[in-house]
């Protein structure tokens, strides 16, 4: 690649790199949890990387599942133990879940549609890593501090 070349892709990574590394700011105080909001950005920050690194559509596809995957598996973890401590903010914090559902099966049709565009690389950037830690530090805390109260180990 010329020099030119190069340093449009740097200006394109620079731009689009948002990282957000777990830190102690994003603990909800009950280290199952905590450590699942991890993975879940590990893996999130893998699609970001997929996408910016300009893999194929196939490879973004097969990242964002793998997102998919472990997200469903992470809200169900939260929802059950919200169950079964009868979580007054069930509800809501379950609408919040299949939302954040529904906009990454969206985000996985627009990609096999589009193909890997700069504007949903930046929906995947910004929106959904700006969702989530929102989300951790809010709704999630709050369910954090109800089963410290509740003297819930998890
Ligand atoms: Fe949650």
């Amino acid at each position: 690649m010329n020099n030119l070349g190069h340093s449009k892709k740097c200006i394109r990574e620079e731009r689009l790199m948002v990282k957000i590394e777990w830190d102690d700011s994003l603990s909800v105080g009950i280290p199952l949890i905590d450590e699942q909001h991890k993975m879940l950005i590990q893996r999130l920050q893998a699609l970001v990387h997929a996408i910016e690194t300009f893999q194929s559509v196939t490879e973004i596809v097969k990242t964002l599942d793998f997102l998919i995957e472990y997200t469903n598996f992470h809200f169900s973890t939260e929802e059950k133990h919200m169950n079964e401590t009868q979580y007054p903010g069930l509800t809501y914090h379950q609408t919040q879940h299949e939302e954040f559902k529904a906009t990454l099966r969206d985000l996985t049709v627009d990609f096999e549609e589009d193909g890997a565009t700069r504007a949903l690389a930046e929906s995947v950037n910004t929106f959904l890593m700006n969702w989530l830690v929102t989300h951790i530090k809010s709704v999630d805390v709050q369910f954090g501090t109800f089963l410290m109260e509740k003297g819930r180990i998890l």
